[in-house]
C-alpha cells in the first residue's frame, strides 16, 4: 500500500509518501521561513497564497523521489487542524480533489498528535504508556497515552508557546525568525546560570503551561541591561532564556510522571529540535529510569511524514473512511480524538 500524506497547517508546504507505517519514501518540506522573516513571524495570508502557489509541485517532488505516480497512490491522509485556517485549507481542499477523483479514501489527522507520532516513528515500538510533549510554535502540551493512538491531554498552554516565545524575544533583538534556531546558535557557549528566570505557579496546580511571564521577564532584561544583537552578554542571556524554557517544560513533565507513571516519554514539535531542551529531557528520563525518545531534527519541524505515519496506523487499527467530501479544517485546537470517542460512547 502507498499513502500520500500532506500537510500545510501553518508555514511549511510538505508531501510525503510512505509504503510502511515507518517508511518513508519521501517527506518534502518547503519552508516559508524566508517570506515570512521580515515580518518577525507568520503572516497567515501570504502563507496561504505561498501554500497555494507550491503545493502542487511539493506534491509533485515527493511523488517524483518516491518514483511513484498518483493512480499508484492508495491512501490519502491530509492535516485537518489545529493551524491557521487559510494555509489548512489550500492542503485539505487539494487532497480532497485528489480523493475525489482518484476515489481513494482520506484521513484527516490531527497535527499535535501526528507531531507524537514522529516520535514513535523512529523508535519503533515505544512500551506504553507514554507520556509525550509537543513542544512547537504555535503548541505547548503534554499528553498521557494509555495505549498507542489513545491520546488524553493533560495540560496546554494558556498564553505563548514556548516557539513562540523564543519568537517573539528574538523579534524584539532584532535577530530573524524563526527565533528558535538563531537563538540556539546564539546561545552556544553562552552561561545559563548568569540571567535568573523564575518558573510560573499555576495556582491550581493544573499540568498547564504559560510563557508569557517568561517572554515578558525576558524582554524586561533586555530593557534593562539595553541587550542589542552584538551586546557581549547575549550569549549569557539567551543561554539562560533557552535553559529556562527547557526548566519549565521538565518541571511539568516531572510532575506528570508523579501523577501518571508512564514507562516512556516522547519529546515532539519544532522546539525538540534544541539541543539543550533534549539534552535536559534526556538526563531526566535517565534519571527516572524511563524510555524515551526525541525524533531527530528534521522530523522535529512540521513535515507530512509524520501526518502520513499517524495516518497509516489509523487506518491500520479503524480502516479507511468512506469519502467524506464535507471534511472541513479546525483551526483551533480541539480535544483529542480519542476523548472525543470516549464522550460519545459514554
Ligand atoms: O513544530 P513547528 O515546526 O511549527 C509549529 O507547529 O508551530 O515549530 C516551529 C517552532 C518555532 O517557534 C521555532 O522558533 C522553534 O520551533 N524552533 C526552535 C528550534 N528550531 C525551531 N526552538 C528552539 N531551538 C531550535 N533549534
Ligand atoms: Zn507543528
Amino acid at each position: 500500500m502507498n499513502l500520500l500524506a500532506i500537510e500545510t497547517s501553518c508555514d511549511e508546504t510538505s508531501a510525503a509518501v510512505l509504503d510502511g507505517p515507518s517508511s518513508i519514501l519521501s517527506n518534502i518540506v518547503l519552508s516559508q521561513d524566508e517570506i515570512h522573516a521580515p515580518y518577525g513571524g507568520v503572516v497567515p495570508e501570504l502563507a496561504s497564497r505561498h501554500h497555494l502557489e507550491s503545493i502542487t509541485w511539493v506534491v509533485e517532488e515527493a511523488l517524483g523521489q518516491s518514483r511513484l505516480s498518483l493512480p499508484q497512490v492508495d491512501l490519502l491522509a491530509v492535516t485537518q487542524g489545529p493551524g491557521l485556517i487559510g494555509s489548512l485549507l489550500v492542503g485539505l481542499s487539494f487532497a480532497k480533489g485528489l480523493a475525489y477523483y482518484f476515489r481513494r479514501p482520506l484521513l484527516g489527522i490531527d497535527h499535535l498528535e501526528a507531531h507524537i507520532q514522529a516520535a514513535a516513528l523512529e523508535k519503533g515500538a515505544v512500551d506504553y504508556p507514554a507520556l509525550a510533549a509537543v513542544v512547537s510554535g504555535g503548541h505547548t502540551s503534554v499528553y498521557f497515552l494509555e495505549r498507542e493512538l489513545e491520546y488524553r491531554l493533560l495540560g496546554r498552554t494558556r498564553d505563548d508557546a514556548a516557539g513562540e516565545a523564543l519568537d517573539k524575544v528574538a523579534k524584539f533583538l532584532g535577530l530573524g525568525y524563526p527565533g528558535g534556531p538563531v537563538i540556539e546558535k546564539l546561545a552556544a557557549g553562552g552561561d545559563p546560570r548568569a540571567f535568573p528566570f523564575s518558573s510560573p505557579q499555576m495556582s491550581d496546580r493544573s499540568l498547564d503551561f504559560s510563557f508569557s511571564g517568561l517572554k515578558t521577564a525576558a524582554l524586561r532584561w533586555v530593557r534593562e541591561e539595553a541587550l542589542t544583537a552584538d551586546h557581549p552578554r547575549l550569549p549569557d542571556f539567551l543561554a539562560s532564556l533557552e535553559q529556562a524554557v527547557a526548566r519549565i517544560i521538565l518541571e511539568n513533565i516531572e510532575r506528570a510522571v508523579f501523577l501518571y507513571h508512564p514507562r516512556t516519554l516522547l519529546l515532539a514539535g519544532g522546539v525538540a529540535r534544541n539541543r539543550r531542551l533534549r539534552l535536559a529531557f534526556e538526563s531526566f528520563a535517565r534519571e527516572q529510569g524511563l524510555g524515551f525518545f526525541i525524533p531527530s531534527p528534521k522530523l522535529c519541524t512540521d513535515n507530512a511524514g509524520m501526518v502520513g505515519a499517524l495516518a497509516w496506523k489509523r487506518f491500520e487499527r479503524q480502516g479507511g473512511p468512506e469519502l467524506d467530501l464535507g471534511m472541513n479544517a479546525y483551526p483551533r485546537f480541539i480535544v483529542p480524538t480519542e476523548q472525543l470517542r470516549r464522550k460519545k460512547a459514554r
